[in-house]
C-alpha cells in the first residue's frame, strides 16, 4: 500500500476501535483526506433510539468541516464485516457535498484494502452543490 493510502488506512483502523456500536456490533471507522493534506476521522455512534445513530462517514465529515477543511481528496472506510463496507446511500450524498465525482472511496478490512471506487461510481448522476449555483 502506498504511504498516503497507508496513513488513511491506519487512521480509519484506529478510530474504528472507538465506535459505539452496541446494537449492531458492526463497528466502522472512516478517514477522510482533505485537499489540505489533513486527515479527519469518524466512527459510527449508535443510539438506543436506533434511527438516531450516526455513520462513521458522517462523523468524519463533521470533524473535517469543524477543522476548517471543505474539500475531500480521498475516503477510506474500515470495517471487519465479511463484505467491503462502502458508504450507505445517505453518506454517499453527504460525501458528494464536499467531494468531486473522481474522488476515490476505498473500503478496507483487517487484511488491507478490499475495494476502491470513485464517488461517481457509487453515486452516479448525483445532485450536488452545482445544481444550486
Ligand atoms: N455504518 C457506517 O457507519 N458506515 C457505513 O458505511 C455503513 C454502516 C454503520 C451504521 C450502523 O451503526 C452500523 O454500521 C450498521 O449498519
Amino acid at each position: 500500500m502506498r504511504p498516503e493510502l497507508a496513513a488513511l488506512f491506519e487512521a480509519a483502523r484506529a478510530v474504528q476501535a472507538r465506535a459505539h456500536a452496541p446494537y449492531s456490533r458492526f463497528r466502522v471507522g472512516a478517514a477522510i483526506r482533505a485537499a489540505s493534506g489533513a486527515i479527519h476521522v469518524g466512527c459510527n455512534v449508535e443510539n438506543a433510539a436506533y434511527p438516531v445513530g450516526a455513520c462513521a462517514e458522517a462523523g468524519a465529515i463533521s470533524a473535517m468541516v469543524a477543522a476548517g477543511d471543505r474539500q475531500i481528496a480521498a475516503v477510506l472506510v474500515y470495517s471487519e464485516g465479511a463484505e467491503p463496507c462502502t458508504p450507505c446511500g445517505a453518506c454517499r450524498q453527504r460525501l458528494r457535498e464536499f467531494a468531486a465525482a473522481a474522488v476515490p472511496v476505498h473500503a478496507a478490512g483487517p487484511e488491507g484494502l478490499r475495494a476502491s471506487h470513485t464517488l461517481g461510481e457509487l453515486l452516479p448522476h448525483a445532485f450536488g452543490p452545482d445544481h444550486l449555483a
